[in-house]
């Protein structure tokens, strides 16, 4: 049935409506929003800093439903599907349970928790009406340098290959036709965490043979799963642009892969092939990219009215043959005729209500519980005892939600410091969980542990998204100098340490190991504070294990086994202590 609804929109279809459809623009780009009925638009999104004014659930769902309202007065009342990063959680919307990032995820091992998570982003999502989520990311990330590490679920294949389609599953739910099935995206094809120094948006080199063993196992197991969508890479392959690699997108994806979505570009990942424009869309479009993320709108370069007028020209002069044209289309309309857009198209009250609701966080609490890394813990100094009279807290990190997220947390590159309704941050875990008979003390700059039973130290990275999360020339993977001095500090008192480390990847320790009796890689848990503390304290035992090989020092990396120096690592690929 889906097929024959998708057969009879494109049947009824112009040229213009087509191209339409190919499109996806920038919430923020448009001077008037009746351009999404006027052309027929396919998508409009919001990525990193083009939220709505109003981010609340409720400011969302109308920004979603005004898009819709628009969509559906276009000549042949197609919906619109609206998408976002919702890479852990919904995260650009206050008041959202923030899950842990996918480098945590990889630490649990376990594919049921990557679906439960995925499931109630959905739920939430679907609250504010909003159907299509760019994630999961099944990147292999091979350097730590890279920013973009804790959106990969580790350094191996077999991780991307068994958390990516259960992250699918848990977002699309079984069936895409249910009206609180979300779209996945899966993310980027293909090689964009194999870049050679780690570099974002660069250039993978290396081997078919390698190219399938390490970076395709995501993508084969993701499709097998159902995935409607797939985002193409900024990155290169040997030299060439995924965004117009025929061979990858075309050949390999939807041919031998048997990819039967559609693939969208990243945001002006098509503006990179060409300073001009029209070759660039020529390129991409018969490369295989069915629709176009575009951030601009009128007066500015490379619009989306500029594209579609160029797409529209390479279609009469023949260089974009007219069945490429169909075929992208056709498979844009059937996920939507698949999903039932037309039947849903508006946001859900009954599931907007449940956003943030103590339900969904309870789900992420126990998500965090099952993806902490205990690395140290020498005379046992954790679990801490809950009878003891006093404990300190202390460090930047540990009363700060922005830094316990990190990227892609309601501010596209996340935010220290950030004021996040509804989250609970380790400080106020600890008080909550310990009660009124321990006094527990805050000290950010760690002053003041001396006459405590134990302390407990907060440090972490501070946040950082896609293009700036990169450390190489000057730039190591140190924490930061307030961070190690508060931890110094606490160590001075004398008294029993037990350091969280919020980071998006391997650190470099350095003073920490021998400034804490007890190490916890907490990665960047999210909202859920809580389910640090019921570690810390005992009540769940510390299941997880490391998604990457853990370097002593810069030079070390890449650190895994096939691209470095593992063997002399500080803690091997696995690694994970419990009590
Ligand atoms: O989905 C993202 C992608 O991961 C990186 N560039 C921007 C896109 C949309 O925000």
């Amino acid at each position: 049935a889906a097929a024959k609804k998708a057969d009879g929109w494109l049947a009824a279809m112009t040229l213009d409506e087509k191209i339409g459809q190919m499109t996806q623009v920038d919430f923020k780009a448009f001077k008037d929003l009746g351009d999404i009925t006027r052309l027929s638009l396919g998508s409009v999104l919001c990525g990193g800093n083009s939220d709505p004014d109003d981010i609340t659930p409720a400011g969302w769902a109308k920004a979603q439903d005004d898009c819709q309202a628009l969509a559906l007065k276009a000549r042949l009342k197609i919906p619109l599907i609206f998408g976002v990063d919702a890479v852990h959680g919904h995260n650009n919307v206050d008041g959202a349970v923030i899950f842990p990032h996918n480098v945590g995820l990889g630490a649990s091992r376990d594919p049921s928790v990557v679906e439960k998570a995925a499931r109630v982003t959905a739920l939430e999502m679907v609250g504010t009406g909003i159907r299509w989520a760019f994630a999961p990311c099944v990147a292999v990330a091979r350097n730590e340098r890279w920013g973009r590490t804790y959106e990969s679920f580790g350094e191996r294949p077999e991780l991307a290959a068994e958390l990516g389609p259960a992250a699918v599953r848990g977002l699309q739910g079984d069936s895409l036709a249910a009206a609180d099935s979300v779209l996945a995206c899966v993310k980027h094809f293909v090689g964009d965490g194999g870049t050679t120094n780690g570099v974002d948006q660069g250039n993978t080199e290396c081997d078919e043979a390698a190219l399938r063993q390490i970076h395709l196992p995501g993508y084969v197991a993701s499709i097998k799963q159902g995935a409607g969508s797939i985002m193409a890479s900024y990155s290169s392959w040997n030299g060439k642009k995924l965004h117009g690699h025929k061979y990858l997108v075309t050949d390999l994806l939807k041919g031998e892969l048997g990819f039967g979505g559609f693939v969208v570009s990243d945001w002006a990942g098509v503006d990179q092939l060409s300073p001009d424009f029209k070759a660039a869309i020529d390129q991409s479009i018969n490369a295989g990219v069915d629709m176009v993320m575009i951030p601009n709108g009128p007066g500015q370069k490379n619009n989306y009215v500029e594209f579609i007028d160029k797409l529209k020209e390479l279609v009469n002069e023949g260089k974009v043959p007219a069945s490429r044209i169909d075929d992208a289309v056709r498979r844009i309309l059937l996920i939507k005729a698949r999903m039932n857009l037309a039947d849903h198209p508006y946001s859900d009250p009954a599931l907007k209500a449940k956003v943030g609701s103590a339900e969904h966080r309870e789900v992420a609490r126990d998500c965090v519980r099952k993806t902490l890394v205990l690395l140290k813990n020498d005379r046992k100094v954790l679990p801490l005892s809950k009878s003891i009279k006093k404990l300190v807290v202390a460090g930047p990190a540990a009363n700060d939600i922005g830094i316990q997220c990190g990227g892609w947390t309601i501010a596209w590159q996340g935010k220290a410091g950030d004021v996040i309704h509804g989250g609970t941050t380790v400080l106020a875990a600890l008080k909550e969980a310990l009660g009124p008979g321990v006094e527990v003390v805050h000290s950010a700059d760690g002053s003041g542990a001396a006459g405590a039973d134990a302390a407990v130290v907060v440090i972490g990275e501070r946040p950082y998204a896609e293009m700036f999360g990169d450390r190489r020339g000057g730039k190591d993977l140190g924490l930061p100098a307030d961070d190690l001095a508060a931890l110094k500090k606490v160590r001075e008192a004398g008294i029993p340490v037990a350091t969280v480390v919020f980071s998006g990847r391997p650190v470099l320790l350095g003073p920490v190991l021998e400034s804490s009796d007890a190490i916890l890689a907490a990665w960047l848990p999210g909202t859920e504070g809580r389910g640090i503390a019921d570690v810390l304290l005992g009540d769940y035992k510390p299941t997880a294990k490391l998604p990457h090989t853990w370097p002593r020092s810069m030079e070390q990396i890449p650190c895994n086994p096939e691209d470095g120096a593992a063997s002399e690592a500080l803690f091997p690929f696995g690694f994970g202590l419990s009590y």
